[in-house]
């Protein structure tokens, strides 16, 4: 692994992508029924027809996995398989061509290898690795029959520019992001850009971000347009559960719902609907996410109750479970087995 290049401020990074030099490319063809081997080529632009049913139908899919530099200067790849799993999930159910979980981490491993240079320095950030799957060939049926992947990485810092002092969420009525049984839980491309408007429009009135709840009754909180939620009320830890699809299954939920219960000896609610109503007696609330990681809500403000803003001025357990989190990410702190990938 090489040392990290000079000449990149690593904590004014932010999350817009800074160029690497190489990603992983491979493709797969229904007539041949099976996945190429791994490439390693130089960063690009790839061949898409306008034809393609990435294109016309958003047949697109992708992941978000970290990689981190630790002190004695070996990189980690934090928990590589869920992303492998989730992936392989969000293929088959967009009806997509699926891989296993050897050659996608591999295809991380070899992102990873080619582009170790941009492994920020210990605790300065992470390599940010998107692999990306797409239908690339060229019928206007919707029925595919080649499908590309792409690996390509960015090192990247903080998601929100306001993380440090705390989001003003806005929890929306009038917009839905998912259906129950729909594409919800889907690492879908489509369902990001769906979110784009409401985010919009709550940040000219001044929020950060815009948290939304089910489609059936505005009941139940979901998640934020790209994180999950988590709060903490009598001091047990809530986040909504997945059963109706409508939200993903968060490879940072997942760690942290670990960490509380195993590490904090929390009482954790994680399998049951939320009502919104819960969340204005909450005392802490909080997002999760690859990207955002810990994003601590500093108030919310419910759409049907516009003129009052809850705020939570605790933010004890999601600090505490941050420093973990990134400690564990940093190889300070002993992982959980499994967790990471040495490369
Ligand atoms: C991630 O957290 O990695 C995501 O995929 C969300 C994305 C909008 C940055």
């Amino acid at each position: 692994m090489e040392t990290p290049i000079e000449g990149i401020q690593w904590n004014s990074l932010g999350f817009s992508q800074t160029k690497t030099d190489f990603m992983v490319t491979s493709r797969f063809s229904t007539k041949i029924g099976r996945w190429e081997d791994l490439q390693v080529v130089q960063y690009g632009p790839v061949d898409v027809e306008p034809a393609s049913a990435a294109l016309n139908y958003g047949f697109s899919v992708f992941e978000g996995v970290k990689a981190f530099r630790s002190e004695d200067g070996s990189v980690q790849l934090f928990r590589p398989d869920m992303n492998a799993a989730r992936f392989k999930q969000s293929a088959e159910r967009m009806n997509m061509a699926a891989m296993d979980n050897e050659l996608f981490i591999d295809a991380m491993c070899k992102v990873i290898a080619a582009n170790s240079r941009f492994v920020p320095p210990c605790g300065e950030g992470a390599l940010y690795l998107r692999p990306l799957l797409f239908a690339s060939n060229c019928q206007l049926a919707a029925e595919t029959e080649e499908f590309t992947f792409v690996v390509f990485a960015s090192p990247t810092g903080n998601y929100f520019t306001s993380v440090d002092r705390g989001l003003r969420v806005l929890v929306t009525e009038t917009y839905n992001r998912s259906a129950i049984d729909g594409v919800g839980f889907v690492k879908a491309s489509g369902n990001y850009p769906a979110t784009m408007l409401p985010k919009k429009l709550a940040i000219e009135k001044g929020f950060d971000d815009v948290l939304y709840t089910d489609s059936n009754e505005s009941r139940f909180v979901e998640e934020a347009s790209a994180s999950n939620l988590f709060f903490v009320r009598d001091g047990k830890l809530y986040t909504p559960d997945t059963s109706r699809k409508t939200i993903h299954e968060g490879i940072t939920r997942a760690s942290l719902i670990y960490l509380a219960r195993n590490e904090l000896g929390m009482e954790v609610v994680d399998s049951e609907p939320l009502t919104v109503d819960m969340l204005k007696s909450a005392e802490e609330v909080f997002l999760s996410g690859t990207a955002i990681v810990i994003a601590r809500v500093k108030s919310l403000t419910f759409e049907n109750d516009a003129d009052q803003e809850y705020k939570y001025p605790s933010y004890e357990v999601g600090k505490q479970l941050k420093e973990m989190l990134m400690d564990i990410q940093n190889g300070k702190r002993k992982a959980p087995s499994s967790w990471l990938i040495v490369d």
